[in-house]
């Protein structure tokens, strides 16, 4: 590739946090005059933002690197210039330069240099940046531009936890805060291009904080007074930083969503040692007590591993337990995946391939068995909804509960609008609503 890309396409393969990234790249591309392709394979330039959390999601853009190539030449057009992004190309590195033999390979914490790295692609063939300057990114990005009724907001990157299976701390570095006037701008000109509910992310978002020490919900507070934003939600929390102002702010700001994500993990104290969580079973039950004395009706969701290394059936039968006790409303849940550098990874007793499966599906019976009795008890209230997009049927509308549940209805509402929807069936993965 030796002329400089025109359009561009940017594909996010994570979490919440890569999704944004993803949109904040494809800004910065808009910005530099570039246009966004139709779709990848018509792109100048193809943006492969990438995780790095399991090793399926790893290979998933050696094989993306390939089938853009392959199409390309089954087109007849030139090669697109690839650039790796996201958390492979931060624990990567210049290895996927090589082996890959990508245009350029940009971290998380660096892709404000995308189009320097694009210039310098253009004219030498190849181009690497995964430097990790605190939070300089953000102030060197373009204005928002995003529309549309729900949005993203990065407020704390980064992890201090080092789990012991997890490769966040390496790839996203320290835990950092944003500072409070740049966030509160960024939502004021989310609510400006369209936003009606914002979701503030962060590793640890529940950690964020200023040297005033607001805490993440004096920062809520403050979100709270900007007129036409009407929900704000936050993702992802660590049980240790759960302060006792957050679980108040659940109680006083109307505007705060009534939904928890608290990963937990495992149900098994030994286990829970071992994978350096510093919380036990009991502290997490508790703290999740004390949120639902605060906001009784609220949605609880989690993370779950099963099958890190040295887990008997005895210590899996705690996490089976645990979701007992705690009755969650939804929850993500994933087989042990050893990753490179990390101390798990050295770890003796792993966990056969079978037995893992077998625990995983025995968890995803008893979490879907609670989704579908959380859902169903939703069945014949009226809660608003915020109606995000055109549903597959004509007339159709889908949108969420404020328990972030899909709501799917025959409405003239607009996207963007909140209107009271009587709730009439739940499906297994959804609600089937009629505008009140
Ligand atoms: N606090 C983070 C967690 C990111 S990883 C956040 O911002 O969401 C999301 C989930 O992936 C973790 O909660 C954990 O359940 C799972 N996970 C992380 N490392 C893993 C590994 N090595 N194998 C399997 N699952 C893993
Ligand atoms: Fe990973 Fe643990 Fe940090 Fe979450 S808290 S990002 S699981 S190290
Ligand atoms: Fe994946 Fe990085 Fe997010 S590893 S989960 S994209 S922080």
């Amino acid at each position: 590739m030796t002329s400089t890309p025109k359009t561009y396409h940017v594909k996010s393969f994570g979490c919440q946090m890569n999704v944004y990234d993803g949109e904040r790249m494809a800004e910065l591309m808009a910005a530099q005059g570039m246009t966004a392709a139709a779709d990848a394979d018509s792109a100048d330039l193809i943006v492969l933002n990438t995780c790095h959390i399991r090793e399926k999601a790893t290979e998933k853009v050696y094989s993306d690197i390939g089938r853009v190539r392959k199409n390309a030449r089954l087109a007849d057009r030139a090669a697109p210039m690839i650039a790796v992004a996201g958390c492979v190309a931060q624990a990567e590195g210049e290895e996927i330069a090589h082996r890959a033999k990508v245009d350029i390979v940009v971290g998380p914490q660096a892709y404000h240099n995308l189009p320097d790295l694009v210039a310098q692609a253009s004219a030498q063939g190849r181009a690497t940046d995964t430097d990790m300057p605190a939070i300089a990114k953000f102030g060197a990005l373009p204005a928002r531009r995003k529309t549309g009724p729900t949005a993203f907001l990065t407020v704390q990157e980064g992890c201090d936890k080092f789990c012991t299976y997890c490769v966040v701390p390496y790839t996203r570095g320290a835990e950092v805060s944003r500072p409070f006037a740049a966030i509160v701008d960024e939502a004021k000109s989310l609510v400006d291009a369209g936003a009606r509910e914002i979701t503030l992310l962060g590793q640890n978002v529940n950690a964020w904080d200023d040297d005033a020490g607001t805490g993440l919900h004096g920062l809520i507070a403050a979100l709270d007074k900007i007129p036409g934003l009407a929900r704000i939600r936050y993702t992802t929390s660590h049980p240790n930083d759960m302060k006792e102002g957050l679980i108040r702010a659940h109680a006083e700001v109307e505007k705060l969503m009534p939904f928890l994500h608290l990963p937990v993990q495992a149900g098994n104290d030994r286990i829970l040692k071992a994978m350096n969580r510093s919380h036990s079973r009991d502290s997490y039950l508790r703290i999740l007590d004390r949120v639902r004395a605060a906001r009784p009706d609220i949605a609880l969701s989690g993370d779950f591993i099963v099958g890190f290394p040295g887990e008997t059936e005895a210590e899996f039968r705690d996490t089976l337990s645990l979701v007992d006790a705690v009755g969650y409303a939804q929850c993500f849940s994933f087989k042990y995946s050893p990753r490179p550098g990390t101390p798990a990874a050295e770890m003796d007793g792993a966990v056969p391939e079978e037995v893992m499966d077998d625990r995983l599906q025995r968890l995803q019976a008893a979490l879907n068995r609670d989704q579908a009795a959380f859902n169903a008890a939703s069945v014949g209230k009226t809660c608003p909804v915020l109606i995000e997009r055109k549903g597959k049927l004509p007339g159709q509308m889908l949108g969420k509960s404020p328990w972030l549940q899909s709501v799917h209805l025959t409405t003239d509402a607009a996207i963007g609008d909140l209107i009271d929807v009587e709730i009439v069936r739940a499906d297994p993965n959804s609600l089937a609503g009629v505008a009140a």
